[in-house]
């Protein structure tokens, strides 16, 4: 497995980490043995990144829980990331929604995560999502006193744009931008002068389209009643069939080199730049290996301008049916 560098604060990582958001939300009901499972396989082909948030545990701790207990024997070797910035005492239809990035919020937060996962640091704490009630430079002030404190290590944003990062950037140093990213996703590319100029890393979520991109996607309605995909716009009729054949014209591409194109869409994306990781989800130790392997594709030129024929400008449809801005 390769690594990469992510920022200017030695962040380093395997070129592929792995997103555990959809253990407990986000994309049905998942099975905790299967999760502990799929990160522990990731783990053994060589991945050291881990990904969880408050969020993903709807304040409960579930998911950092299930990462703690997942990663407990080989903690020292792996880098966990999580994340902080709702307020989730809301009812649980709000969550996501209602923000919170107080001061005294990150440090509870901060606490309850350390207790969750089993740790006594954090190796890189995200805020979750810019809260415009708080200014940046008491998040950034806030965080850089946990570093202080040996509590975390890294400081990530998350859905950031350009001024939030360069205010935070400038109390603590960002290591990385975590932003939504893949091949159905493009316009975070904007962003990258920016990170750049200050030395930041790139963080790629929902590398795989929210699984739209792995050729498993089926029409709004035919999900669990929790999955968000049936109400995300890019599953919606009118997109959905355009997406659908976009994805089976690179499945083909794929198939033409032997891989798979979960695999071709992960190889892609880390053609796009030194600094970019992508953080594939999967409940399943099959599917973690398929994405894992995909760190030692190389796509060639031809491949390249293949992919950008076929999605030039990304998928169809938003991101969100409440598209988060860049602030
Ligand atoms: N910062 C943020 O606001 C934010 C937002 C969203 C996500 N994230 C992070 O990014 C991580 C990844 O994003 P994501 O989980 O939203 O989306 P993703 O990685 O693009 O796709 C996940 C979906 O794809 C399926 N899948 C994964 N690998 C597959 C394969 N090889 N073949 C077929 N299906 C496959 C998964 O189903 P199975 O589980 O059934 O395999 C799951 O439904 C999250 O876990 C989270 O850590 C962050």
């Amino acid at each position: 497995m390769q690594h990469r560098t992510l920022g200017s604060q030695g962040l380093t990582v395997s070129a592929i980490g792995y997103g555990s958001m959809g253990l407990t939300m986000a994309y049905g009901p998942g099975d905790e043995q299967e999760g502990i499972a799929a990160i522990r396989h990731a783990h053994d082909l060589g991945v050291t990144f881990f990904d969880t948030a408050e969020l993903y545990g709807f304040g409960t701790g579930s998911n950092e829980i299930l990462v703690g207990k997942a990663v407990k024997d080989f903690r020292d070797e792996v880098v966990l990331a999580t994340k902080f910035g709702f307020d989730l005492s809301v009812p649980r239809e709000q969550l996501g929604r209602a923000l919170n990035s107080r001061p005294d919020n990150i440090r509870k937060v901060t606490d309850n995560s350390l207790r969750y996962l089993g740790v006594d640091h954090i190796d890189v704490l995200y805020q979750h999502r810019v809260d415009p009630d708080v200014p940046i430079e008491d998040v950034a002030g806030t965080v850089k006193e946990l570093i202080d404190a040996g509590k975390v290590k890294y400081f990530g944003l998350s859905e950031a744009g350009p001024q939030t990062i360069r205010k935070a950037h400038a109390v603590q140093p960002v290591s990385v931008l975590q932003t939504e990213y893949s091949l159905f996703e493009r316009d975070v590319e904007q962003l990258f002068p920016v990170l750049d100029e200050l030395g930041i890393g790139f963080v790629a979520y929902s590398p795989l389209g929210r699984g739209f991109i792995t050729g498993t996607a089926k029409p709004a309605g035919e999900y669990d009643a929790t999955d968000m995909r049936n109400i995300d716009p890019r599953w919606q009729p009118g997109n959905f069939e355009k997406n659908v054949d976009a994805v089976n014209r690179l499945s083909d591409l794929a198939a033409a080199q032997g891989i798979t194109v979960s695999q071709l869409a992960l190889a892609w994306l880390l053609t796009r730049g030194e600094h970019i990781v992508p953080i594939p989800g999967t409940r399943s130790p099959r599917r973690a290996e398929e994405n894992t392997r995909a760190a030692d594709i190389t796509l060639s030129e031809a491949d390249l301008a293949a992919i950008d024929e076929i999605l030039p400008r990304g998928g169809f449809g938003a991101r969100y049916a409440q598209m988060p801005t860049w602030i």
